[in-house]
């Protein structure tokens, strides 16, 4: 636990940048707009690249198998800020792929609920935070379908409703074990409801030092490696090495997982480019 001031903290956030000179020209890019959406989601230059990865790679996922529509999912939506970005990445991927898609909120509206047990991790998250005004969330994001409601209820009631495009992207966003549990039993519905690979984010695999030190013995790790532990077919799996593959390493590279429905009738099918090298001829 530390107690730095505001100036402290300042200093520590100017040492960072003038030691890892690329955050600087990164800083600087973000606040330029200009470039494709390619090259925007390519050099992370979005506000939430998380959201901006994802859903680009789920949208490319679909246009490479042929599926015209997919769906997106925020769990744990609070004031809105993600969902209002999860909306625009979703409106640049649909322009760039012509994959339609579709945008699911869900929260309970009222903020956290009351802590299950230690796993919860109710030393740094109280009942009642986050609160949501519904009305004017709305009103910003008129096109996302809200799911009102705990999410142990809402997600089996989400699974049983009919023309829901196939889930490309999730993001899990709920604090709790309890909550990331009840979240992660989406990925016990059938497989035609996923594409083959759902890229999520999972915020609440990392936090900050003097607060949450998170481990696989409580909070959202907890609920991914129980999950794991009882699905057969289904696992969640960090991107390994996706760090190393963007142009700056950033910390939220480890908070993306892909849900690999191994018994999907599309798991196995080709997906490359159709320009991928087919031959590599020994050259002189
Ligand atoms: C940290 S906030 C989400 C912040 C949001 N993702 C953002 O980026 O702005 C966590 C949210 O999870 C919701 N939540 C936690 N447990 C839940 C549950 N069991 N059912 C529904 N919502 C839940 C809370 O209501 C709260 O709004």
């Amino acid at each position: 636990m530390t107690s730095l001031n505001s100036l402290e903290r300042g200093m520590i956030r100017a040492v960072r940048l003038l030691t890892r000179p690329g955050r600087i020209v990164h800083a600087a890019l973000r606040r330029i707009p200009v470039g494709s959406y390619e090259l925007r989601c390519a050099l992370d230059l979005y506000p939430r690249p998380h959201y901006a990865y994802g859903v680009q790679q789920a949208a490319v996922l679909a246009q490479r198998l042929g599926i015209p529509h997919i769906s997106v999912i925020e769990f744990g939506v609070a004031g809105g800020q993600g969902l209002v970005e999860l909306d625009r990445m979703a409106q640049l991927a649909t322009e760039a792929t012509g994959v339609a898609i579709d945008i699911y909120g869900f929260d309970r509206g009222e903020g956290l609920p009351k802590p299950s047990d230690f796993r919860d991790l109710p030393y740094i998250w109280r009942e009642g935070d986050f609160t949501m005004d519904v009305a004017a969330l709305r009103n910003k994001v008129p096109r996302a379908r809200l799911m009102l409601g705990d999410i142990e209820v809402t997600v089996p009631e989400f699974l049983k409703l009919e023309r829901v495009a196939p889930i490309g992207f999730v993001s899990i966003d709920v604090d709790y074990y309890s909550s990331s549990v009840a979240a992660l039993k989406l990925f016990r519905g059938s497989p035609e409801h996923f594409l083959p690979r759902v890229f999520c984010y999972l915020d609440d695999t990392v936090g900050d030092d003097d607060q949450i030190i998170h481990n696989e013995y409580v909070g959202e790790l907890r609920a991914i490696a129980e999950f794991n532990e009882t699905s057969a077919t289904t696992k969640l799996a960090p991107v390994n090495g996706l760090s190393a593959k963007r142009t700056l390493a950033a910390p939220w590279n480890d908070l993306i997982y892909v849900a690999h429905i191994f018994d999907h009738p599309e798991y196995s099918r080709y997906v490359g480019r159709a320009d991928s090298q087919t031959q590599l001829p020994l050259h002189a």
